[in-house]
Order: C-alpha cells, then sequence, then structure tokens
C-alpha cells in the first residue's frame, strides 16, 4: 500500500512518517512538490503518485495571521483539500483530512458533537469549515478528523513556547477561560494508524467527520501548569503562572471559549480512543 502524507514538515505529519511505519509506502510531500497554494496545480502529481490512500496534514494553521491573508488560508485550507479529495474520488482512494475545534464559536456548554452546527469565529476556523464542506461534496470515501490544540516536540506550539517561556521569565500570565483537550501529534498519528488498519482488516466504521482529541479537559493556564510542574520535577527553573481572562490578551482572531470536542463517536464506530492529555503530556516530555 502506498499511502501519500501532504504536510511534510508539520507537527502531525511528522508523527505520521514514524507512526505508519510498516503498513507500507510512506511518502511525505512538501510544498516543493505540492504547493497548497495553488491547488489546481495538485492534480497532475497527484496522479502520477498512484496512491493507495491519501492523507492531508498540511494547513494553513497560523491562526492570528490567516485574519491578514484570507485568499491564501482559504486556498490552502478549503480550495486545496476540495481538489485533494476530487482527485481522491477520480483514483478510487479514501482521504483521511484534519480539521479543528474552531469550526465552532464555542458558546455550547458541554463538549461539541459531530452534530452541532459550526460557527467559525475566525478566518482559519471559516477556511477549515470550507475545507471540510469541499470534501463532502467531492465524492471520495473520506475521515475528516476534527482535533484541538496540538502540540510536539517539533515545530511551533504551546508546549515549547511555555517550556521557553517559563524558564525565561519571573511571572507568566495565560488564559484561563478557553477550556480543550492538549493533543499530542503522536496520539493523532497513532490514531490515524488504528484507523487504516480496521480499514485494511476490513472493519472499518462509516466514513464521515469524527472528532479526535485527547481525553479529559483542561484550560491553556492548566496546561501551562502542567508543563511548568515537569519542569520543577527535571529541577528547571519555572515562572510563577496567573490565570488571566481572554479579555486581558486580545488576538486578532478570536478563539472560541469551549473547543472540548465529544469523541465518543470514533470510539463507537472505529473502536479507537486516546489516551487522557496529561498521560499523552508525560509520555511526550519523555
Ligand atoms: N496546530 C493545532 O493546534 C491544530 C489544532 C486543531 C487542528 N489542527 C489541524 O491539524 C492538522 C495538522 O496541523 P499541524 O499542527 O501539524 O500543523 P503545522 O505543524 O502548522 O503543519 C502544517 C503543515 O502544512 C504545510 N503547509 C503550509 N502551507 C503549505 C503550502 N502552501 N503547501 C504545502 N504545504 C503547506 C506546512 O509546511 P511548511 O513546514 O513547509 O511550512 C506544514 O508542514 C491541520 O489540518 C490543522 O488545521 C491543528
Amino acid at each position: 500500500m502506498k499511502i501519500l502524507v501532504c504536510g511534510h514538515n508539520g507537527q502531525v505529519a511528522q508523527a505520521l512518517q514514524g507512526a505508519l511505519a510498516g503498513l507500507g509506502e510512506v511518502c511525505l510531500v512538501g510544498r516543493d512538490q505540492f504547493d497548497m497554494a495553488r491547488p489546481e496545480q495538485l492534480r497532475e502529481p497527484l496522479r502520477r503518485q498512484t496512491p493507495d490512500l491519501i492523507i492531508n496534514a498540511a494547513a494553513h494553521t497560523a491562526v492570528d495571521q490567516a485574519e491578514n491573508e484570507p485568499e491564501l488560508a482559504f486556498a490552502i485550507n478549503a480550495e486545496a483539500p476540495g481538489i485533494v479529495a476530487e482527485e481522491a474520488a477520480r483514483l478510487g482512494v479514501p482521504l483521511i483530512h484534519y480539521s479543528t475545534d474552531y469550526v465552532f464559536d464555542g458558546s455550547k456548554a458541554t463538549p461539541y458533537d459531530e452534530d452541532d452546527a459550526p460557527n467559525p469565529l475566525g478566518i482559519y476556523g471559516r477556511s477549515k469549515l470550507a475545507g471540510e464542506q469541499a470534501i463532502r461534496a467531492a465524492g471520495s470515501e473520506h475521515l475528516i478528523l476534527r482535533t484541538s490544540w496540538v502540540y510536539s516536540l517539533h515545530g511551533r506550539n504551546f508546549l515549547l513556547t511555555m517550556q521557553r517561556l517559563l524558564q525565561e521569565r519571573a511571572q507568566l500570565k495565560v488564559v484561563d477561560d478557553q477550556i480543550g483537550a492538549p493533543t499530542w501529534a503522536a496520539t493523532i498519528a497513532a490514531s490515524t494508524r488504528a484507523l487504516i488498519e480496521r480499514w485494511q482488516s476490513g472493519q472499518a466504521g462509516a466514513w464521515g467527520t469524527y472528532h479526535l482529541t485527547a481525553q479529559g479537559e483542561t484550560s491553556w493556564f492548566g496546561f501551562a501548569q502542567a508543563i511548568g510542574e515537569q519542569l520543577k520535577i527535571r529541577g528547571l527553573p519555572c515562572a510563577e503562572l496567573l490565570p488571566i481572562p481572554s479579555s486581558e490578551y486580545p488576538t486578532p482572531a478570536k478563539r472560541p471559549l469551549n473547543s472540548r470536542l465529544d469523541c465518543s463517536r470514533l470510539a463507537r464506530e472505529w473502536q479507537v480512543s486516546q489516551p487522557h492529555w496529561h498521560d499523552a503530556l508525560i509520555d511526550c516530555l519523555k
């Protein structure tokens, strides 16, 4: 089996490289071969690759920057996934694509399930939602996996930023009123592998949209506290942490206050579940 992974250097793509080993030929392609900002130019190289499965882990993930470059965000997050899905349909192969908690406005009091109505607050969320819609319209077998608060030891993310700032500063203010599940890229990759294995062994659940995050919930402040605890255990310096509301940390793109995603459908349909966010954080830092 040949698995084509778009998004060579990203957190999830890098985790997939290791996690998918042994499943077949895993071919990671970056923007030099597959520039998602030029969606129409993806068709020819996709046809040449003749994959058995396509995974799209590429995205415009700079949430605040997206507010200033909506056309680029929509090209990469909406048009390109639509074209990839059309080509997947043409090749007769499934597509696995990642989406986000930011398709929701965060006003719900409980975790979001897949049937809740999206209502993105910013360009990034709107472009990712348009990508989901384009994939559904293309007619390929697909899994759209919505995840949240992705971190790893690679790239740019909250874990690495906090590790640095907590050691550099005496005091650090972190937002305490946005709730979600920090999700290790390796968790997403391991679950993706489990989904592929079930599909390969004829035990696939229904194709469609699913939520895939770590279990449990915390705030960014709670996540920062957990990162700080691990620094202290290793005898490293750690700033004093102060909780603040989002209103005290204005950003160009508004974030949902409730980012919690209910992942029970994935467990029910595909028998694939994720570890608790805190256990995954400890594993990541090991
Ligand atoms: N990060 C999060 O907190 C988060 C939360 C929820 C959902 N998600 C979703 O999870 C998926 C994976 O995210 P991630 O955290 O792994 O993202 P990431 O680390 O930011 O990686 C994104 C990848 O997309 C690639 N990319 C960007 N523009 C491209 C272009 N024009 N052509 C080709 N490739 C391009 C980047 O390439 P370069 O390395 O060359 O720039 C990078 O490899 C995405 O669908 C994202 O929307 C992420």
